[in-house]
């Protein structure tokens, strides 16, 4: 028998639609359904859509077009991709690594609530119109200190399913079936809310917006937002990246990507807020959105049962596809790097992530009075370093590298393959990238340390 060669090892995407499915079900995900509802509802509607998709245009495609590009002409990893093109950069890639550990190690415990809700839809124990019912049954759910561990560890169970197959075999697969499905299932549900009666007042919330409810706080938040729910910051696009063939216009990718990703989140404010607002319920119930608000929105809905169902099954579908984009990261370096096989390296890397996530699930109950930051236990430490410092200072200086030290023109030269680009898209994109990217996102960072400590 013939070992693998190291092309075999790594593995390639099938296909261009494989690995544009696959990096659009990589952002789409908890930060789409879960979370842009809620944060739109809270800063604003309108005035928060329209600042994200200003930062869109601005630092999203940036970024998105950057890390495709470095991941397909190193055709490594993220740690390996910063190292072949300038060896002391190598760390950069390595923060990556640790920010996709630890945001898997907590996104694992939210995918855990969301597969009990998906049972719990299923049983019809949803039907409850009373958010307080509701709320106190999220409550106890993550509360408690066994349930939320076991639905924590079928969650990455099923990463390592769909991770150990490889690329094209196991990701590329699920994300064709599991992407066409998401559509569809957000379209229904985005129907469904637009046609209930005073379902107006919920479009015109998130579509009009009021230019005085922006603020800084709005902006900075829409920019976290961008990158969390674009999978930027982390390598995890230089990882799918590096997955590329010599021939796909990486421009059209990085272009297609951020409009799916946008597409989803702004169906998912249409199926949702509308149906707050045609229920009397508050846009701004933060976080509980999803898992309390809902739910009694569905229970006062004729079909509601079913389209419970649909709902958390589409959340599933979403979180998953993401979940594995963050493990891969995690994988890839360990084969990359180390030289495991990829059936080691998962086994063994869901395994430490899945340790790492217990104390971030019992934090919201026995440990809850445990602060590893100030007044952050395990699960908020997580995220707040993952998300509000290793993701913007990986973004900040992925910008600086691409822009300033690899350099504009080689990355060009990647990207259209045969170097040819009209000048002004291409005069326009080194522009966002040498100087627009760095400062706003050296904003938000500033602003992450200010929080701390506040
Ligand atoms: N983009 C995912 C979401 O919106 O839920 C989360 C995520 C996945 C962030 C992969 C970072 C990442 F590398």
């Amino acid at each position: 028998m013939t070992s693998l060669n190291k092309e075999q090892e790594r593995g390639q995407w099938g296909s261009k639609i494989g690995f544009i499915l696959a990096a659009a079900g990589s952002a789409v995900g908890l930060g789409n359904l879960w979370k842009f509802p809620y944060m739109a509802g809270k800063n604003g509607g309108g005035a928060f859509v329209l600042v994200y998709i200003i930062i869109l245009f601005l630092v999203g495609f940036t970024l998105m077009l950057a890390e495709i590009t470095l991941g397909r002409h190193t055709q490594l990893s993220a740690i390996g991709a910063y190292r072949k093109i300038r060896e002391k950069w190598a760390w950069v890639g390595g923060l990556g690594v640790i920010a996709g550990f630890l945001i898997l190690s907590f996104y694992s415990v939210v995918g855990g609530w969301v597969l009990s809700y998906l049972f719990k839809a299923l049983t019809g124990a949803l039907h409850e119109s009373n958010p307080e019912v509701l709320g106190s049954m999220f409550g106890q759910l993550i509360s408690s200190t066994t349930t939320p561990i076991i639905f924590h560890a079928i969650f990455m169970a099923l990463n390592i399913i769909i991770v150990f197959g490889g690329i094209s075999g196991g990701i590329e697969k699920a994300s064709k079936i599991m992407m066409p499905a998401l559509f569809i299932m957000i379209i229904l549900l985005a129907v469904r809310s637009v046609t209930l009666p005073g379902a107006a007042e919920g479009l015109k919330f998130l579509f009009v917006p009021k230019f005085s409810a922006i603020s800084t706080s709005v902006v900075l938040d829409a920019l976290g937002q961008v990158f969390f729910s674009l999978s930027l910051g982390m390598g995890c696009m230089i990882t799918y990246g590096s997955y590329i063939d010599k021939d796909t216009n990486l421009i059209q990718s990085a272009t297609a990507i951020p409009l799916i990703d946008t597409g989803v989140a702004l169906l998912a404010g249409i199926a949702t807020l509308p149906a707050v607002f045609a229920f009397g319920f508050e846009p701004a119930a933060g976080p509980g959105l999803m898992f309390v608000t809902l739910p009694a929105v569905f229970s006062q809905m004729p079909l509601g049962g079913l389209f419970a169902v649909i709902f958390f099954l589409l959340v599933l579908f979403a979180a998953l596809t993401s979940s594995i984009s963050l493990l891969e990261v995690c994988v890839a370096y360990v084969v990359d790097e180390w030289k495991w096989n990829r059936g080691k390296a998962t086994t063994i890397m869901a395994l430490i992530i899945f340790l790492v996530g217990i104390p971030a699930s019992l934090s919201l109950g026995p440990w809850a009075n445990i602060h590893i930051l100030p007044g952050r236990g395990f699960f908020d430490t997580y995220d707040f370093i993952a998300s509000n410092v290793l993701l913007p200072l990986g973004g900040l200086l992925l910008c600086i590298f691409v822009g300033w030290i690899w350099g504009t023109e080689n990355a060009i030269k990647e990207a259209t393959s045969d170097g040819k680009v009209p000048f002004s898209l291409a005069s326009a994109w080194v522009f966002l990238i040498k100087y627009v990217g760095p400062l706003a996102i050296g904003i938000v960072f500033v602003r992450s340390f200010m929080a701390l400590f506040s």
